[in-house]
């Protein structure tokens, strides 16, 4: 069995829970609907919010929640639609992107598939969408 890979070479990874436990599409999508967003541990062990869409499927990105400033994990804040940080203040809107500094750089993203039931990421290597520009974590 050779899973699908989203582009960019594979190196996919289970999500995993706050209990470590692969993390299941369906039951996530249940648990955390439209408008949360919630955290699994992703890529490098780094959280990442997957985020649960209107319909209850699972938006196919997933975004990095380490802060580009200094490192501090950016709370969702569902009634301002944007996330805030409260180290120092950045924000950034629904889709990661930076509206405020002192953060210089827009939330990493990451590759979200359903492999099997469970919530796949992996490595985004394509241009960033909401900038037009090469990804800067990517090196
Ligand atoms: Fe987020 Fe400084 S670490 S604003």
């Amino acid at each position: 069995f050779i899973p699908p890979s989203a582009g960019g070479g594979g190196g996919g990874l289970t999500a995993k829970d706050a209990l470590g436990d692969d993390v299941k599409t369906a039951v996530w999508a249940k648990a955390h609907p439209f408008p949360e967003r919630s955290l699994v541990q992703g890529l490098k062990g780094d959280a990442h919010y997957l985020i649960v869409k209107q319909d209850g499927s699972l938006e196919n990105f997933a975004l990095n929640a380490v802060c580009t400033h200094l490192g501090c994990v950016v709370p969702w804040n569902r009634a301002q639609n944007k996330y805030m940080c409260p180290c120092h203040g950045s924000q950034y809107d629904p889709t990661g992107k930076v509206i405020r500094g002192p953060a210089p750089l827009s939330l990493a993203l990451a590759h979200v598939d359903d492999v099997e039931g469970n919530v796949v990421l992996s490595p985004w290597t394509e241009t960033d969408f909401r900038t037009n520009t090469a990804p800067w974590w990517k090196s």
